[in-house]
């Protein structure tokens, strides 16, 4: 099992020298990846003490928070496209002043469909979602973090090329793939480290949603995987300091192919 507990020997010396709380904030907590964050840093991590989950659904959030053992959990109930409610966190975090050791930025929407098909609001939701939130997330939080405190961006393998029906949600993804590599770099000498997710198709909500309830392809069924691993790995990843977490080879594949083949072959 990961462990992010590396700074774990200086913990209690700094918590006496400081009295601001270690936390990790978490995004999209209520369902799938984030909700998983959640959980498997209950099992590996001793030196947060409290996690921030947020997410619009707060019922989800408080049973989640039932679950937790080793840290406290602060529900936080929020749209994150909302700008009075991400004001609320600014200010949140302006009064207690955290020392936040982790963001996750997992919340994210995609539908699927031709262009032409999807609605004005569906095409808006997937931007304010997937880029404008995380990027605004990502600015609120990040005066919060000091050294050694890490990033995790959940971006994904459709970020790799465009893609034909799904047009958007790829393009968003691009961005956030694109921004979190380049704010990798800006910030490597504040001792901050970034990890950038890029899964394939997981068993979430997303899946259902972003199908709109229709059955799977038999190709992406393939190579479909549970939401454990892909977490598991993405956290070892972050501690490892990579820029990229590819869970699986077939995605691994895909990232390579996208490297060498051109992408109007994949258009086809
Ligand atoms: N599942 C996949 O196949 C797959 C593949 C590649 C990448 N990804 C990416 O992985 C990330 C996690 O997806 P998932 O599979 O875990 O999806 P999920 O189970 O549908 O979870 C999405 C989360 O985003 C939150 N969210 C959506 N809109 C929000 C808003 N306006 N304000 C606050 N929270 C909002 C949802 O919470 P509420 O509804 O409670 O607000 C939910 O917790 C996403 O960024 C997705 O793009 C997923």
């Amino acid at each position: 099992m990961n462990s992010l507990d590396e700074n774990e020997g200086d913990n209690n010396k700094s918590k006496v020298l400081t009295m601001n709380k270690r936390i990790a904030v978490i995004t999209g907590a209520s369902s799938g990846m984030g909700q998983e964050f959640v959980r498997q840093l209950d099992i590996c991590t001793r030196y947060m003490d409290e996690v921030w989950v947020i997410a619009r659904r707060e019922e989800r959030l408080l049973e989640l928070k039932k679950e937790m053992t080793h840290f406290d959990v602060r529900v936080i109930p929020l749209d994150i496209c909302n700008n009075t409610d991400l004001d609320k966190l600014s200010e949140l975090l302006a009064e207690e002043m955290p020392d936040v050791r982790l963001l996750v930025n997992a919340a994210g929407v995609g539908k699927a469909g031709r262009f032409v098909e999807l609605s004005h609001w569906e095409i808006g939701n997937m931007i304010n979602v997937n880029c404008k939130a995380l990027l605004e997330m990502t600015h609120r939080v990040l005066p919060y973090m000091k050294r050694n405190s890490r990033i995790i961006q959940v971006a994904s393998a459709s970020a790799f090329m465009p893609q034909k029906e799904f047009s958007v949600y790829a393009a968003s993804k691009a961005l956030v793939l694109s921004f979190s590599r380049a704010l990798r770099a800006e910030i490597r000498d504040m001792g901050i480290s970034l990890t950038v997710v890029c899964p394939g198709p997981i068993k979430t909500e997303f899946l259902e949603i972003s199908n709109g309830g229709q059955e799977q392809k038999p190709l992406k069924k393939l190579v479909t995987v549970s939401v454990e691993p892909v977490v598991a790995k993405a956290l070892r990843d972050a501690k490892a300091g990579k820029e990229l977490s590819i869970y699986g080879i077939p995605m691994q594949m895909v990232y390579v192919a996208s490297k060498i083949l051109p992408h109007g072959l994949f258009l086809k």
